[in-house]
């Protein structure tokens, strides 16, 4: 089969394909197009990503086809050593260690680590977007996509001017990654995933001549390290940077994206939320689920593995259809159906099992704090009228290109919202 996730509905609306994979029944095909093994059923998606035994992650950042001649020799430049998503044990286990120890990932962690910085930056983005009311906006570019980047830059100690290009090498990796891009494409984004590259070991040592005595991420894990290259390498704690960079922004970015899409895209949607922003959490938890920020994510076969009447032989890559197991009608009732009243958080979309995502917490922090925050402060944004829902051309990240919406403070007929829930914002200077 193929799966054609670079343009048609793919772009418009993966769950079509999802939902025709799931019909068929077998839960695992092979996509000529990308020489890929496609996994969809919920149960096989979970089993690979709980084993590493058999499903490894050696290859997961790396493109699916067969990078240009040049492309390939920039590639082999960017020595960052695996660490987290990429590695396999004995490191795995090593560098999970050492990311739990000095990244916040239990919800009492997280607000009592970033809990300030989170709401600090929501505000302002707020106080931007109130500041432009009656405006057409893009709700990507002014919030969901800004957000994320400026609240992990704040944990990694990286100053506001370097925003901009931070924000365009990590989206060139998502392109070069899980895109198809052309090779004189291929060629620019990788010589922009090495400078990238470089910046991150950059920053390690700037931490290191400043004696890393800093409250930030970098200084942290080097003091974590203390010298000792049998627990970290300098290296190492350089590409957990440059994984983080990536990983803290572009996926909170989707969800973010997705949350307001879902929630302006019916306006009893929105009314409710801005009626009872308790109801946040849940929203949240059932835009995980219906439309994942990461909805397909490689593994490499290890061994033969069968999946029901399917076998996938060793060395073979496997995309995780996470979008469509959360999509299961073995497991979810109804499942095309975005229904907050579901309750648990077993979707896939952090993934599962020894990898399990370290930025839950905080994303789903993130998320809380923006939809109660833009709730209280503009009830009656809008999206623009012929707003046309588009993904950017990726098989992983699935994020949307915009979303124009319109800056309506009032609040809008038919919504009661609680006074004590409307906070005024600061007003952007
Ligand atoms: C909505 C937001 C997010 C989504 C949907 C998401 C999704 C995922 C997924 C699917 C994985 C792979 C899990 C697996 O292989 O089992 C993952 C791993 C990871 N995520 Fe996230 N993520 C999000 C936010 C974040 C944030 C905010 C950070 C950090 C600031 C982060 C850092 C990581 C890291 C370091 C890993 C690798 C963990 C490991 O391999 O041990 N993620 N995430």
């Amino acid at each position: 089969m193929q799966l054609n996730p670079f343009a048609g509905a793919y772009v418009t609306d993966p769950g079509i394909i999802w939902r025709r994979l799931l019909d068929d029944g077998a839960g695992a095909h092979f996509a000529e197009d990308l020489g890929l093994w496609l996994i969809s059923k919920y149960e096989y998606v979970r089993r690979a990503l709980g084993d590493p035994t058999t499903f490894a992650n050696s290859l997961t950042l790396l493109p699916a086809y067969n990078p240009a001649p040049e492309a390939l020799a920039l590639f082999a430049e960017i020595d960052a050593p695996p660490v987290t998503a990429a590695a396999d044990p004995p490191t795995h286990p090593r560098t999970r260690r050492a990311l739990r120890a000095t990244f916040a990932n239990t919800d009492r962690r997280v607000e009592a680590q970033y809990g300030e910085i989170v709401r600090r930056r929501v505000d302002e983005l707020v106080a931007r977007l109130t500041a432009r009311r009656g405006e057409r906006v893009d709700l990507i570019r002014g919030f969901a996509a800004d957000l994320p980047l400026r609240v992990v830059l704040d944990i990694l100690g990286v100053p506001d001017e370097d925003f901009d290009r931070i924000k365009a090498w990590s989206d060139d990796q998502i392109a070069l990654v899980w895109g198809q891009p052309g090779p004189a494409d291929q060629v620019r984004l990788a010589r922009g995933l090495l400078e990238f590259w470089r910046y991150c070991q950059d920053l390690v040592d700037l931490r290191l001549r400043q004696g890393h005595r800093g409250d930030d991420f970098v200084s942290r894990v080097l003091d974590y390290r203390n010298g000792d290259d049998e627990v970290l390498t300098r290296a190492e704690v350089a590409s957990m940077a440059f994984n983080l960079l990536v990983a803290g922004h572009e996926t909170t970015a989707g969800l973010l994206a997705h949350v307001l899409d879902l929630a302006l895209g019916e306006r009893e949607r929105w009314l409710g939320l801005v009626a009872d922003p308790s109801r946040a959490p849940a929203f949240i938890e059932e835009t995980l689920r219906l439309t994942p920020a990461i909805d397909g994510w490689l593994r490499l076969t290890l061994q033969p593995v069968t999946l029901g009447d399917v076998t996938i032989p060793a060395g073979s890559r496997c995309l995780l259809l996470i979008g469509a197991a959360n999509r299961d009608p073995a497991v979810y009732r109804d499942p095309e159906a975005f229904d907050p009243e579901r309750t648990g958080r077993d979707h896939l979309s952090f993934g599962y099992g020894p990898h399990f995502c370290i930025g839950a917490a905080l994303a789903r922090l993130e998320a809380e704090v923006a939809l109660r925050r833009l709730t209280a402060a503009i009830p009656g944004l809008r999206l623009a009228p012929g707003y046309v829902r588009s993904y950017k051309p990726n098989f992983a990240f699935r994020a949307h290109r915009e979303l124009p919406a319109v800056v309506d403070i009032g609040v809008p007929a038919g919504s009661r919202p609680r006074a004590q829930e409307i906070r005024p914002v600061v007003e952007a200077a």
